[in-house]
């Protein structure tokens, strides 16, 4: 949940930042804020020992401090932006922690599981603690440890062997300029090449201004870097080799390119998000192949379930998946919140396969989920956004999705590429085992190609959207209502309205409105109503248009999502907002963009900060 940093260059080198480690560092805790924004800090190696500067809230605040209070311009420096897990966000509790000699400095993403009795060890100890975090014990602990082996990546391994949980950890010490020591078990960190200069960070982000060549770590491995070389040991001290890979965007990627927003960027950026998801999934054949399936073809053949795991937006992909999974390969599909799949005792068995659905790959609910299932014997599929991250390293293969980076909390483009690997897979499955003949599946694909060109078109007739989510700032409450593939894109409305802009929303399977939700219609509740095409199976669009009527007897302001050319709302509709025509399995692509928009701007006009909302982070790596 938190966003870590480390530099170190050699000044000159021609890989080296020009600007000084705290620069290089702040940088790269801007590009990695979204992960975590209640406090930040930074420490240098100087001459004599660490000097911090950190401070609760916003980076903003920690560039306040810095200008007023600058950091020596060394070339060691590590970073961190929090997301409070032990203690609030405050000046003392925030991040780097240095031991009681100030002699190391620690930053740390995760959670130090059994800390409270490290804590009470070093209190007996007669260690004077000043904040409330978890992470102040791995300080005391490590500068005792150096005392102890003065080799700041042998001290690091002892201390990791002592701990439980999840942590990312990177510490120097005073004693070691020109060197930072980072150690991950069940926590992302990178590691970034330079030429001269290495870098750390929670995601490859940290440092793609200066370098896009990385090395991914394996679990529990301790790595050294120094401006000239990169040392990586298991935490038993076997020496190891991580695995290198190219990024495949650049900076400028990861910024807001004119948007006001990280959030309205990738709404914009989502025709490009599907269609790289799309490119070269095809053979000279024109059969679908897809490259990272390292799952056997007998394999799939045999397959007699799906089990989709994932959280959030990412489960709602997943609850898409299911109605295009199982009408196309007549396989039947669960889907489940990867945090409740975990700690049941979920059926699975060699022949199920489970899929698991994460944009960054880190998502610790999912990883649990995922484990759980591997040791159960189903293999397991990751459709992720991340390369080189945890979700795709420890499943059986993996499917990517080519949304680029997505920086806004709330996750949009992440989504709709979701979708798409989803059909990707579900086409695969039906052509593998027979359900579909090769021009049926030709037929969805061409459908698929045109989905880019459609969101567009969705995206440039949105005026309407934005006045009406103006005009709705002191909404207290909204309804979103839809069935088949409406009903996913319902909930999903709903999640990016609470997230955004703080309103109590609530997503329905429209059938279920007469079961108990009709209950919270009055004279005025905007309700959301995504209607299905009326070209699909005509008892689905005639219901979704009886289930508009139900509520708008009721007083409902009805707001309504339909397809071009479908008049039988009309009459029903206080709002109609039109998506071009596409068959009901993929409409969601479509449907999902004006709530999107619609959340983006009603949060906006109500001045909160899109890209940040409060109590949130991008990455939740704690379960
Ligand atoms: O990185 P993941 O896709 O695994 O994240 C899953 C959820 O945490 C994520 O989708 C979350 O619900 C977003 N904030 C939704 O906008």
């Amino acid at each position: 949940m938190c966003g870590i940093v480390g530099y170190v260059g050699r000044p000159g080198a021609p890989g080296a930042a020009a600007e000084g480690g705290p620069a290089v560092v702040l940088e790269g805790l801007r590009r990695l804020e979204y992960r975590g924004y209640d406090s930040a800090g930074i420490a240098v190696v100087t001459g004599d020992g660490v000097a911090v500067r950190k401070r609760a809230g916003k980076l903003a605040n920690l560039v306040e401090l810095l200008d007023a209070d600058p950091l020596p311009d060394t070339g060691t420096a590590i970073g961190h932006t929090r997301w409070a897990t032990h203690g609030g966000p405050t000046d003392a509790n925030a991040h780097p922690h240095v031991d009681a000699a100030g002699r190391v400095a620690v930053i740390h993403n995760g959670i130090v599981e059994n800390f409270a009795a490290l804590r009470a060890e070093l209190t007996e100890a007669g260690v004077e603690f000043t904040s409330e975090t978890d992470t102040e014990v791995v300080a005391h602990l490590l500068g005792a440890q150096y005392r102890l082996t003065p080799d700041l990546t042998e001290a690091m391994r002892a201390v990791c062997a002592r701990l439980e949980g999840a942590f990312t950890l990177l510490a120097v010490h005073a004693d070691a300029p020109g060197t930072i020591v980072g150690a991950r078990r069940n926590s992302p960190l990178v590691v970034g090449l330079g030429e001269g200069a290495n870098y750390l960070g929670s995601d490859v982000a940290a440092f793609i201004a200066h370098t896009r060549e990385a090395l991914e770590l394996g679990q529990d491995q301790v790595v050294t870097i120094t401006p000239d070389e990169v040392r990586v040991v298991g935490f038993d001290g076997t020496p190891a080799q991580g695995r290198r890979f190219h990024v495949d965007w650049d900076a400028s990627a990861a910024e807001k390119g004119g948007f006001p927003s990280f959030m309205a960027k990738e709404i914009h950026d989502q025709p490009q998000a599907i269609a790289d998801t799309l490119l070269g999934r095809t053979d000279a054949a024109g059969r679908l192949q897809l490259d990272e399936m390292k799952i056997t073809e007998a394999e799939l053949r045999s397959i007699d379930k799906i089990v989709v795991i994932a959280c959030g937006t990412a489960a709602y992909a997943g609850q898409v998946a299911k109605y295009a999974i199982e009408h196309w390969c007549r396989i039947p599909v669960e889907v489940e919140l990867a945090h409740e799949f975990r700690y049941r005792d979920p059926v699975v068995s060699e022949r199920t396969l489970v899929v698991a659905i994460s944009q960054s790959g880190e998502t610790m609910d999912t990883i649990m989920a995922v484990r759980h299932a591997r040791e159960q014997g189903a293999k397991v599929l990751a459709i992720c956004n991340t390369n080189g991250s945890t979700i795709p390293r420890e499943s059986d293969a993996a499917l990517y999705t080519h949304a680029g980076p997505e920086i806004a909390v709330a996750s949009t483009k992440a989504f709709l590429a979701q979708i798409t690997a989803c059909y990707l897979l579900g086409l695969y499955l039906a052509q593998l085992r027979g359900n579909k003949f090769a021009d049926e599946v030709a037929e969805v694909l061409a459908q698929l190609h045109e989905v880019p060109g459609q969101v567009r078109q969705v995206l440039d007739g949105l005026e309407q959207v934005r006045e009406i989510a103006r005009s709705m700032a002191d909404t207290r409450s909204v309804l979103f209502l839809g069935r088949h593939v409406g009903y996913p894109v319902a909930m999903e409305g709903a999640l990016k309205l609470k997230e955004l802009a703080y309103i109590h929303a609530e997503g329905f399977a429209a059938g279920e409105l007469k079961h108990g939700p009709i209950a919270l219609v009055e004279p005025g509740q905007p309700v959301f109503v995504v209607v299905p095409s009326p070209r699909g199976r005509d008892s689905l669009h005639a219901k979704v248009v009886s289930n508009i009527q139900e509520v708008r007897a009721r007083g409902a302001r009805t707001l309504v999502i339909a397809e071009q050319g479908d008049t039988d709302v009309e009459p029903y509709a206080d709002v109609v907002i039109r998506v071009p025509r596409t068959s009901t399995l993929l409409s969601p692509l479509l449907a999902v963009v004006p709530l999107q928009v619609f959340a983006c701007e009603l949060a906006t006009a109500k001045g909160l900060d899109v890209d940040q909302p409060r109590n949130l982070a991008k990455s939740v790596t704690v379960e």
